[in-house]
């Protein structure tokens, strides 16, 4: 077995989460009326439309000084978000929590985190994105809590206890649990033993994660009523964290033969999962007008069943296999030293848009809270070209079909801060694969080389506000470095300037806007094998889009066999953009075909 391989694989799969509205609620404004769908598969909906806006809580903003960002931070800087044209934030989980994964192990689930403030500090938060036309989702943890929520508490505390059905346990008297691996465990164990019960319990992520048991109905009318609690709040929706771990095999019987190192195929995605789903949506979901997106791991057919509307499940889905590509096989996202298949990874968002266009709804990101950043992992963050490689990387994002998700600080193009040492590190993850490389004997220097490319705390570092200390994130010692660049690239330095990669952004997020071929046209691959261009014509009707993106260093061109000669230029990267087809070193260009 091969553990490192299998994180990252199954960090792919947990992200996957889907916006999902309510299939009965009418949409809210005629405004937002569908426009003519050719394909006559997207009924509109208000999340399709929508431009979100992920927003990690710890780094965004500080306003008391104590170096972890909070929400009346945020709410100083609700003017800003609403500056960039988005319509929906994510907020990583503002739980109560004790912040071994900061944040995804909640230990209260209807407090918010001390260090990130109040209920009211949410709830003033919460009206200010709403007086601003902005819709909030929250993320929903519920395969896992923490240890030390009250239920696992009383849980661990006897066998007789009324939560001890809430938890997986093995009882001792059956010997030894039968081998389950866990993510976030040096040991590699999901079973820890617990004395008071004389049994263990089970941990897919870290022995401070118990997971809940699904099976058990109590638990889930617990979680149900925990979300109408948010949902009644106002709140415009859920991402379903590491939903497909919800249910799994609890037979524990052992892992068969055909067992290939695949954890998340093997442990998640159980034979009740999307009864699971179905109760939730029956239950919760119906009831309200939000949306929801799955963390779902898996292909296309399995991702498909969340987000068929027919299946009555959840409303889009994050899917993995572009997020994860290029990584060596059988190691902890480990980047290929000779780089990844161009070509095979377009073919892959062709496979899943292609797949979106007949049912359910996807979503377009790259980059969030478990990856590194944007810039240095699909562009080029050397000082020299990242600012139109990172114009070209927003208009990939803003251009394709799925609802777009964007990660703060993408906006003004920050990068991975690429610690030397371990010590800088904060992540769970990045620590306990490190442990174990240490454990193994393994190359430890490869191991932190590698890291500076994909570990999650490159994607975790301070906002960049502006050249003054600390970014402008904190008047005290930010919780995790500041990458040092925060002198060139910071929000207040391209606020003032029109070309800036912040400006582009809102450039990109208006066009999409205004042009509802970019949401509901339909997709296709151009030139596909052209080694260094990503070409694809967007098309609604009588309208249609031809976007070039050239994703490498060198000079390339286009060979669409599209007639270019009248092409109207809607936006580019370059002073002067490309009408030819021939295309600067990460030139992006999205022309109009007569
Ligand atoms: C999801 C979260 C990730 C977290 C994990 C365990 O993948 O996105 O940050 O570590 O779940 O909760």
């Amino acid at each position: 077995m091969k553990p490192l391989h299998h994180f990252a694989f199954f960090l792919g799969a947990v992200l996957l989460l889907a916006f999902s509205a309510c299939n009965t609620a009418p949409d809210k404004t005629p405004a937002q009326q569908t426009p003519a769908d050719t394909s006559g598969i997207a009924a509109k909906k208000w999340w399709k439309e929508a431009v979100v806006y992920q927003i990690y809580p710890r780094s965004f903003k500080d306003s008391d000084g104590d170096g972890v960002g909070d929400l009346k931070g945020i709410i100083s800087k609700l003017d800003y978000v609403k500056s960039l044209g988005i319509d929906m934030v994510w907020l990583n989980p503002v739980y109560a929590s004790p912040n071994k994964d900061n944040g995804y192990d909640i230990s209260d689930y209807q407090n918010i985190m001390k260090e990130f403030g109040a209920m009211a500090d949410f709830d003033a938060l919460l009206q200010g994105f709403h007086d601003r036309d902005i819709k909030v989702f929250m993320d929903l943890v519920v395969n896992h809590c923490s240890e030390e929520h009250a239920w696992f508490k009383s849980a661990r505390s006897s066998r007789n206890s009324p939560y001890y059905n809430y938890f997986h346990w093995w009882p001792a008297e059956k010997g030894k649990p039968p081998y389950r691996w866990s993510i976030f465990d040096e040991k590699g164990d999901a079973w820890e033993y617990n004395k008071a019960t004389d049994s263990y319990y089970l941990h897919y992520f870290a022995d401070a994660q118990p997971d809940l048991n699904w099976e058990n109905p109590a638990l889930r009318q617990e979680i149900y009523k925990m979300m109408r609690f948010w949902l009644d709040k106002g709140i415009d929706g859920f991402r379903l964290d590491a939903i497909a771990f919800c249910s799994k095999d609890t037979t524990w019987s052992p892992l068969p033969a055909a067992y290939d190192g695949n954890w998340g195929m093997y442990y998640a995605s159980g034979p009740y999962l999307h009864d699971y789903m179905q109760e939730m949506n029956r239950e919760v979901f119906s009831k309200y007008d939000i949306a929801t997106v799955a963390e779902a791991m898996g292909d296309v057919e399995r991702v498909m069943k969340f987000v068929d509307p027919a299946r009555k499940e959840l409303d889009m889905a994050y899917y993995f296999e572009a997020i994860d590509f290029g990584y060596l096989p059988k190691e902890y996202k480990m980047p290929d030293p000779k780089g990844y298949d161009f070509v095979a990874w377009k073919k892959i968002y062709a496979k899943w848009t292609d797949a979106f266009a007949q049912k359910g709804w996807g979503t377009m990101y790259l980059a969030n809270h478990d990856q590194p950043r944007m810039l240095t992992r699909w562009g080029n963050d050397s000082p020299a070209v990242r600012d139109v490689s990172s114009k070209m990387l927003t208009t990939f994002i803003l251009s394709m079909r799925g609802t777009p998700f964007y990660y703060f600080g993408d906006e003004i193009g920050m990068t991975n801060i690429k610690f030397d040492k371990v010590d800088d590190y904060n992540d769970i993850e990045l620590l306990t694969n490190y442990a174990q490389v240490k454990a193994k004997g393994g190359d430890l220097k490869r191991f932190l080389e590698g890291m500076k490319i994909s570990s999650r705390d490159n994607g975790r570092t301070p906002m960049q506000w502006d050249d003054t200390p600390n970014a402008g994130f904190s008047t005290g010692k930010p919780w995790l470095k500041v990458n040092p660049n925060y002198a060139a690239v910071n929000v207040s330095s391209q606020e003032a300037d029109p070309n800036s990669i912040l400006n582009y952004f809102r450039a990109m997020a208006q066009l999409r806007k205004k042009e509802p071929v970019l949401i509901y046209g339909d997709w296709q691959l151009v030139d596909a094998d052209n080694p260094d261009v990503f070409a694809y014509t967007r098309t609604l009707n009588n309208k249609k889009l031809l976007v070039l993106l050239n994703f490498k260093a060198v000079d390339a061109t286009a060979n669409t066999g599209l007639d270019l000669s009248k092409a109207k230029v809607l936006i580019g990267n370059y002073p002067a953009p490309s009408v030819s087809g021939k295309l600067k070193p990460y030139e992006a260009v999205i022309l109009e075909l007569p």
